[in-house]
Formats: structure tokens, sequence, C-alpha cells
């Protein structure tokens, strides 16, 4: 028998033995029309952005540099965490906060979706890195996919193409490791038949084999569920990595702080999906003298240095942002980047004269095409832009960049901040005791669902560190984790952890705090905290200001809702527990036990 030949898979750019054989193996499963090896330049950019635009994908955005509108199938709008697997070996190793398959299981219903999944269509092999390029250990991945729409994203989101593929051999020819993520969006085309704007699939699977560092996609064409270097490889698989090997990857944003007397800071801060984390990296501060710089948005991971501190690196190059509510008010540096142009926006409206618009941008010009691609007006019942719908922005374009975002030795943290969207319950900042202490309010967090995942949303869940949908094992492994971490390091050394809410309400529904930039104010407390300088009122739930001990000189708001925001409620807080109780009861023989005296303690301090 001869081997199937398929144009473009042996035009390899690389020697690379095990990346061949496995594109080889993937071509022969998917059956695509053609391979092409993706090399990251602008002529392939200028390339597939045309093909795209031809295939009713993209629209050219006439308003913004070299940048496109894309509406998504509407049942493709967001991640699917019902439909997102931690295949180990083990059940317990995937833990009960996710599912689980056996592997050879889900190998073998996924390998019989994957046959000819690709025909009619191009398969692109995009090596790429998460974390700079310089790094001693680059941490390399391939994704396999046959979405143009994919390689573009990947562009912006990694550092991808020849750059990347040049660190997969060494110079003395040691081909290093890489993570393989295959992605199809399960779109066959038959011979003449008419491709649509959004292929995918209705049946879908976001499956991770951590033992084998493993991703395989299958069906969407969503950024979590197919941006494959994002969730998948630099939290679900990293996660895995750092419990492996000493360190951990998690859901946070990293920004740099200078004080009014030059001192650095860097801030690393984990609130869910749609909780506020790229607002927060980008924040123009509303206080004096005070600046914030961006370092990531989304994604920490974190090494102890040689010091003895805790050293935080940014591994994507991107951010896909949440654009419903971000404007020249809320997120004044998240305009300003993509006003450059060189972006991508999926599911916002587009405005008659080729730009785009959204829910919370301004005033809604009298015609749009909303993201369900139909005639909108203001007055509309329909939102003009779904609620998950993003922007993808080079990070590199961004004016408040830090300029060490891009050094792999990262960055030392001073605080860790934990945080969720809770309409009561929750104060404003409340500062831990300790590691352990703190261990236990990031292990317990909640927040109400958000639109960036399928589902009803506004429902309050324990979401622990954020990281509910993207912890790669075990949680009580996980959480024990957190807790060995803390031991390695001197207590002075290890950051000191914050538990935040921005998203207190009043009875009649409105924010009790401003928010946004005017979140610099609980930023500086806790910096003076560190520094011995701020005071606070020890509660049963930790240390938090009065209004008295934050800065709001020329607050925006009301001091009684600032005062409200503040408030700890032993009653709201008593209800609290059994929540909490639940949660750990779900969590099982693997919570460790420090967590359990934690909650002892709590209920102890409630009386
Ligand atoms: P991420 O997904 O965690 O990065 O969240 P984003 O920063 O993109 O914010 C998600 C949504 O929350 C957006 O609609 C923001 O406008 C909104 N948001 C962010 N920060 C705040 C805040 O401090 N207060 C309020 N009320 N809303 C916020
Ligand atoms: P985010 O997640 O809301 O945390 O930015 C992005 C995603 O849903 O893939
Ligand atoms: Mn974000």
């Amino acid at each position: 028998m001869t081997a199937v030949t398929i144009p473009g898979v042996d035009q390899a750019p690389t020697t690379h033995k095990r990346l061949l054989a496995w594109v080889r193996e993937v071509a022969e499963l998917t059956a695509p029309e053609q391979v092409v090896w993706v090399d990251g330049s602008e002529e392939e950019w200028t390339r597939l952005t045309d093909k795209l635009v031809d295939a009713g994908t993209f629209t050219r955005l006439d308003k913004k540099p070299n940048s496109f509108y894309a509406a998504s199938d509407p049942n493709d709008v967001a991640r699917v965490e019902e439909r997102t697997y931690i295949c180990a070996v083990d059940e317990a190793d995937a833990g009960p906060t996710n599912n689980w398959m056996d592997p050879a299981e889900m190998k073998s219903i996924m390998t019989e979706l994957y046959r000819g999944s690709m025909r009619g269509r191009t398969m692109y092999v995009i090596p790429f890195c998460m974390g700079p390029l310089n790094a001693e250990n680059p941490m390399l991945g391939v994704e396999i996919t046959d979405s143009e729409y994919v390689v573009v994203s990947m562009k912006i989101m990694t550092r991808m193409g020849t750059k990347a593929l040049d660190r997969f051999i060494d110079a003395d020819g040691t081909e290093r490791d890489f993570v393989p993520a295959l992605h199809s969006i399960g779109a066959p085309l038959e011979p003449g038949q008419a491709d649509v704007a959004w292929p995918c699939n209705d049946t879908k699977y976001i499956v991770h084999f951590p033992e084998e560092r493993l991703i395989w996609s299958f069906g969407s064409g969503y950024g979590g569920n197919a941006l494959l270097g994002k969730k998948c490889y630099s939290l679900r698989i990293a996660s895995v990595i750092g419990r492996d090997e000493g360190w951990l990857a998690e859901h946070m944003l990293i920004l740099k702080l200078t004080s009014p007397e030059d001192k650095v800071y860097y801030v690393a801060a984990a609130f869910p999906s749609a909780c506020g984390k790229t607002n927060l990296a980008m924040l123009d501060p509303t206080i004096p003298g005070w600046k914030v710089e961006t370092i990531g948005d989304d994604i920490a991971w974190m090494r102890f240095g040689e010091d003895g501190r805790l050293y935080a690196v940014n591994p994507e190059n991107g951010f896909f942002g949440v654009a419903p509510g971000t404007d020249y008010h809320t997120n004044p540096n998240a305009m300003r980047t993509i006003a450059k142009g060189n972006s991508l926006f999926t599911n916002v409206a587009l405005t008659d004269d080729g730009d785009i618009w959204w829910e919370g941008i301004g005033d809604a010009p009298e015609h749009l095409t909303s993201w369900k691609k139909a005639d909108w007006a203001p007055g509309s019942e329909e939102k003009a832009a779904h609620p998950n719908s993003r922007y993808c922005t080079p990070i590199d374009q961004c004016d408040t960049k830090a300029a060490e975002w891009d050094d792999p030795k990262g960055v030392p943290i001073s605080a860790i901040f934990f945080g969720g969207r809770r309409a009561t319950t929750i104060p404003l900042v409340t500062e831990s005791r300790d590691w352990q202490h703190g261990t236990f309010m990031g292990a317990t967090l909640s927040s109400e669902t958000t639109a960036a995942a399928v589902g009803k949303t506004g429902v309050v869940r324990r979401d622990p560190m954020a990281m509910l949908p993207f912890i790669g094992y075990n949680a009580g492994d996980y959480f024990n984790h957190w807790i060995e971490t803390g031991k390695r390091a001197d207590a002075t050394k290890l950051p000191k952890i914050f538990y935040v809410n921005w998203f207190r309400r009043g009875d009649d529904k409105r924010f009790l705090w401003p928010g946004f930039g005017e979140n610099s104010r609980v930023l500086k407390w806790a910096i003076e905290r560190i520094e011995g300088k701020a005071a606070a009122r020890e509660t049963p739930i930790g240390w938090v200001p009065t209004a008295d001990e934050l800065d709001l000189d020329g607050v925006e708001g009301d001091r009684a809702d600032i005062e409200a925001a503040l408030e700890v409620s032993a009653e709201e807080w008593r209800a609290e527990i059994p929540l909490i109780e639940e949660w750990f009861d779900k969590i099982g023989d693997k919570l460790p036990t420090p967590l359990r005296d934690e909650l002892e303690a709590l209920k102890q301090r409630l009386g």
C-alpha cells in the first residue's frame, strides 16, 4: 500500500521527527485538500484575511486599518463547559469538578469524528510558543486547524510561525518537546458544496489528555474552544505541568503599579471570565501620581525566582477582550489599542460606515447590522452585540504595555487579588491574614455566571481561584498545590492575598462602587497595607478598610454607597457558610485539612 499523498504535507520547513510524524498522521485521518505550514508572515495574514473576506466570514472595516468584523454561528458564541473534558487515565485525577471520560474511549469517539473532517479544506500547521521566544525553556505547541479564522487569531494571540518553529530544534540538534493541539471545526466540504460564513458542528468536544500533554478540540470556532494556546494549553495543560514541576498556571492578569514615590509593584489578579481582568490590567488610575502598566490580561505563569519571590510571566501575545461595556470612560487604553487597527472583532455589531459598535460604547447610530447579521435600530429588543462579543488585538500596540511584558524572567509579584461578581456579602476589599487564609479565600471564591460560557447567567457558583473551568486535574490536589507553594517561601517574600468585589449592588440593583479607574484606590490601599502604612479593621473574614481608610478624595459615587460596599454583614456571611460547606463536601477527601481548619475558624469568628 502506498501512503496517501496530500499536497503540502511533505513541504515541511522542519526536520523535527515527532512533529512530522504527527502532522502526517493527522492529515491522513482528516483528509484535507492540502496542508499549509504557517509562517506568520504579513503576506500570509493578507492572503488569509482576503480569503476570509471572500468567504463572507470577515467584513473589512473601513474605519479601522487592517481590521475585520466576524459574526459566528449563533450557536457558537462562548466556551462550552459541558463539552470540556479532562481525560486523565484515572478518573480521580480529573476530580469532582471536571467532566471525565476514559482516554481510550474518548479517542475512539473523536477519531471517528476527525475521520475525513477536513475534506475540501486546508489543514494549517501552526507552530507557536506561549511566553517569550527567548525563554531558556520555551513553552512550545503546534496547533493543527482547518479554520483560517483560527490561524489569523493565533497570529495575534501567540508568538507563532517561523520564529516559533526556529526554537523546535536546538543548535546541537536536540528536538524539543511541544504540546500537540488538534482542532477541526468538523465541517467537511463535498465537491461543489458551498461553504457557510461560520462553519462549525453541532457536536462539540474540548478535550485534554493531561498525561500526554495533548489537546483535541472539535466542532467549535469560538476563541476559548478553538485558540488552543489559551485556556486549553496555558491553563488546563499548564496547570498539570505546574503541579508536576512546582509552579502555578493561573487565570490572572498581571499589572505594574508605580507609586508617586516611583516605587514599582507588580500585582496579579484572578477574576472569572467577564469579571474585570482585562479592565483592571489596562486601568487608568483616577488617583494622582499613580501609574498602571499592563503585562497580561488573562493568564499568569508563576515560578519562584532565585531570590525566593514569585515571578509571573504572561504566556500570551494579544488581548481577547469582552467588547460590551468597553468605551473611552471604562477602558480608554483598550479603545486606543483597537483604534490602531490590526484587530479582529467577533459578534459585535457593524455600523453602515464600516466601524464596530456594542452596548456601552456610546450612542447607537440609526442603523446597525447586529451580531446576528440582522438589521438593528435603537429601541430594538435584542442586543446589537452578543454579551460575549470579543475584540482580539496585539499587546504590542497597547500604549500602556510595560517594558518588561516580554521579559522571560517575569516580574516579582507583591499582591494577588482574587475577585468575583457578587451582588451581596463580599466586601469591596478584604486582606487575608496569611497565605493559608488567602488560599481559603481563593478556594471558596464565588461569582455569578456570565456570558463567557454557554449556560444560564447570573447564577452564583463557587469558582475557585477563578479556575473552575480551567483546573486540569483534581481540584483538591490543586488546593494542596497552593498550600504547598506557600510553604516553599519565606512568608515575607510571598505575595499578600486580597479578595475584591467590584460588583456589590444596592437595593435598586445599582453598583455600589464606581469601579474601573476608581479601582486604583483599592490597589493603593493594598500596596500601603504591604508597606505597613494603611489602617484596616479586623473582621471575622479578614482585614477590611473603613471608608476613611481608603483614599476617596474626588471619588465618583456616593459616600453611603461606598460604605455599604465595605460592609461586613455577619448575617450574610452566616448564610454563606452552608454554601462553602456544600462546596467542600463536593471536593471530598482530597480537600486539604488546613482549608477545613480555616472554615471552622471562620465559623467560630462569626459566632
Ligand atoms: P475579563 O473577561 O475578566 O477580562 O473581564 P473584562 O475586563 O473584559 O470585563 C468584563 C465586563 O465587566 C465588561 O463588560 C466590563 O465593562 C465589566 N467590568 C470590568 N470592570 C468593572 C468594574 O470595575 N465595575 C463594573 N461595574 N464593571 C466592570
Ligand atoms: P475571558 O475568557 O472571559 O477570561 O477573557 C476568554 C474565553 O472565554 O475564552
Ligand atoms: Mn479578558
